[in-house]
């Protein structure tokens, strides 16, 4: 099948209670990695390419990448998405380029201009037959070269949501509610220490996402930054001379949560960014004469693929609803 949009996807998931995994991809390792999971898995999938992956990779290389992984995934939905879209242009480009799906990110700024850049972005979106997703609140952590810090992220405020969605006519909205973009998600000062001294995060705040989904009803949420930092990989990468200390993620059992309710897409990149780290600092270590990359790229691959397969199945619960 062609690649397609995210509405059939959501409605599904939706009904279903459980979400779709939106994984970032920069590379041919990193894609097939993901569809090779997904494919296997018979799962719903959303591929999604930031402004610096398109900057690093060029725009028809992805582009074509994924359509190579249409081919050999003729079973799955797949959408291609522009994840934060960060101006009208952008999402242009990438709208007359191939892309079902593109997110405008104006969180950042004021709420009427949000509503102004969203609903621009909207309309030319659909008229082209693609979907849009936007943002309302913000997260801390880094994207690209905007970096909120905790003080300067806000929680979504339910009170103007539907404001927002019925102004702006957007698809699918993305709420912060205490998620963070990274492998660094809370400073040690926001969390506690279990026996083992690795850091546990504050919970996630259900309360917001339950009022957001109150006044929108059968409306898809979608959450950022849901990466969980699995530690083996944070010790993958520090036991063979990588140093992340105090790196800690959202627990999975509340992403698991989330998908259950109306929050139809999540987003993750630093968990694929670690397993594809560590295998290869794993693999230099052991294999200091090695030089092909052909070598440590296929470890490196297969670990993206176990990390996505166990997202699709024990996370998002997606696996055998493509
Ligand atoms: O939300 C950000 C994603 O992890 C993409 O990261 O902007 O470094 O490509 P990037
Ligand atoms: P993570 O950094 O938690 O993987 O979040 C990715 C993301 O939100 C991409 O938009
Ligand atoms: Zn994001």
């Amino acid at each position: 099948m062609p690649l397609v949009t995210t509405t059939e996807m959501f409605k599904k998931a939706y009904d279903g209670g459980y979400a779709v995994g939106a994984f970032n991809v920069n590379n041919m390792e990193i894609v097939q990695g993901i569809t090779e999971a997904a494919r296997e898995q018979h799962a719903p999938l959303i591929l999604q390419v930031s402004k610096g992956a398109r900057a690093y990779a060029n725009h028809t290389y992805l582009v074509k990448l994924v359509e190579a992984a249409v081919i050999e995934c003729p079973d799955i939905p797949i959408a291609l998405h522009l994840d934060h879209g960060p101006d009208f242009e952008t999402c242009k480009s990438c709208i007359d380029g191939g892309f079902t799906s593109v997110m405008i990110d104006a969180s950042s700024k004021p709420f009427a201009e949000n509503i102004e850049i969203t609903r621009k972005v909207v309309e030319y979106a659909h008229d082209h037959g693609v979907v849009v997703e936007a943002e309302l609140g913000s997260l801390a952590g880094v994207e690209d070269e905007v970096n909120v810090s905790a003080e300067d992220s806000s929680y979504t405020r339910p009170e103007e949501v539907e404001e927002f969605v019925s102004k702006t006519g957007c698809d699918s909205l993305a709420i912060a509610i205490g998620t963070s973009h990274g492998a660094y998600k809370f400073t040690a000062a926001q969390c506690t220490r279990n026996e083992q001294g690795v850091l546990v995060p504050p919970p996630l705040r259900f309360d917001i996402l339950e009022e957001v989904s109150r006044r929108l009803p059968g409306f898809p949420i979608v959450l950022h930054g849901s990466s969980s930092v699995p530690q083996e990989f944070v010790k993958m990468i520090n036991e063979n001379g990588g140093k992340m200390p105090d790196a800690v993620g959202i627990p999975e059992e509340q992403l698991r949560k989330a998908a259950t309710l109306s929050v139809c897409k999540i987003n993750i990149d630093s968990d694929l960014r670690l397993a594809m780290t560590g295998s290869i600092r794993r693999y230099f270590a052991e294999h200091p004469d090695h030089f092909d990359p052909r070598q440590y790229l296929t470890p490196a691959r297969a670990n993206i693929k176990a990390i996505v397969t166990h997202k699709l199945i024990d996370v998002l619960g997606c696996a055998g609803k493509a």
